[in-house]
């Protein structure tokens, strides 16, 4: 049998009569670009993760980028993150001129350990972007805390987990409605994925947000009259018109996420050698994907292959030890957490539509 670790297909091709329409009518009128498409989903979303505003862009990279800028960080700051993440979150810090500090993620959750990141906090620390892994929600509490004793900005990278919730003592917080700003990336396989690429800032501060829809539109006040420098990151109508639609089935598609893995959980719990996921218990998380940790990954991820299974080794090189980033002067050993987690880690097939039957054959596999 062959399973996909994701198959996008089972996701959009149901959605074509709901949505076509929709686009045939936005061509008709050939309006593309910053209308009322975006607003709409802009607002949509804002509320969906309980926060005032949400500026939609292009990429969740971009997300990052414009998020920092308009929190003021840029040339001669510091910001800690963890090497245990997309390369995006690091390439948001150096594009705005800033230096990423990198700190160890925790052995069992695999987010940023936030009993370290004192160590790393100096007098040029200016903000830390947790990331939430695999939808599991960052310490955010002890991370808040940090950041309002040493005045620090917190932006989550939330772009592996929308609809992921804090959760303690009666308290329930969505990502990215916990720091100043919260970052999403639309990437089609993302758990609110696009048709192509698209982004999302949210934030409660009303002048950030300003500063936001500046930034994505060259820095416009009003048609040739331009405030601050910014850049292209709008996202397109018919993206919004798209992600309007599919927000609807999010807390769905979610649901049906923790069900099949719960269905690994009770599969594969109690077997030598292999590390299930671990929640934390603030965490109510909506696995964007499911990683399991094995000494023999490489064995195992090649065994699977062979019985049709595409498991995937996810950050198979901690960032600290990427080419790219050798500059940064980290070298190996340094995050070993980390290391080990990217040396250990492969991803089983898990998507909303997986059948029963597909995740059995990956569990006998
Ligand atoms: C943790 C994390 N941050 C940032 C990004 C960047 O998002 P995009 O690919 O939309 O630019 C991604 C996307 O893969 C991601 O997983």
């Amino acid at each position: 049998m062959k399973i996909p670790l994701i198959d996008l297909r089972r996701e959009n091709l149901p959605l074509l009569p709901e949505v076509f329409p929709k686009l045939k009518q936005l061509v008709k009128e050939s309006r593309f670009v910053s209308g009322k498409e975006v607003k709409e989903f802009e607002e949509k979303f804002a509320e969906y993760c309980g926060v005032k505003y949400a500026c939609a862009v292009n990429s969740g990279t971009s997300a990052l980028i414009l998020a920092l800028k308009a929190c003021g960080i840029g040339k001669g700051d510091e910001v800690i993150t963890t090497p245990f993440t997309f390369i995006a979150t690091v390439e948001a810090i150096l594009w705005v001129g800033a230096k990423p500090v990198f700190v160890d993620i925790h052995p069992e959750y695999l987010t940023i350990d936030a009993g370290k990141i004192e160590d790393a906090i100096t007098s040029k620390t200016r903000a830390i972007i947790p990331v939430h892994l695999y939808g599991e929600i960052c310490d955010m509490e002890k991370i808040e805390e940090i950041a309002r004793r040493y005045n620090l900005v917190v932006i989550e990278d939330a772009a592996q987990a929308h609809g992921a919730e804090f959760v303690k003592e009666g308290v329930r917080k969505k990502a990215g409605s916990m720091g100043k700003c919260g970052c999403f990336s639309f990437y089609p396989s993302k758990n609110l994925g696009g048709w192509g690429e698209g982004g999302m800032i949210t934030t409660d501060d009303e002048e950030i947000y300003n500063t936001l829809l500046k930034l994505r539109d060259h820095g416009r006040e009003e048609r040739y009259f331009h405030t601050l420098v910014g850049g292209n990151f709008r996202m397109e109508n018919y993206q919004a018109l798209v992600l309007s639609t599919k927000l609807k089935y999010l807390d769905e598609w979610n649901r049906k996420r923790r069900e099949k893995a719960e269905f690994y959980f009770q599969q594969l719990r109690g077997i030598k050698g292999l590390t299930l996921p671990f929640s934390p218990p603030y965490s109510k998380g909506v696995f964007y994907l499911y990683v399991i940790r094995t000494p023999f990954r490489d064995k195992l991820v090649e065994f699977l292959h062979t019985k049709g299974v595409e498991a995937r080794r996810v950050y198979p090189i901690p960032l600290h030890l990427q080419k790219a980033l050798g500059f940064l002067g980290y070298g190996e050993g340094d995050f070993p957490v980390s290391e080990k987690a990217c040396y250990e880690g492969l991803a089983l097939p898990l998507f909303p539509e997986i059948e029963k039957e597909e995740m059995e054959w990956v569990v006998e596999s």
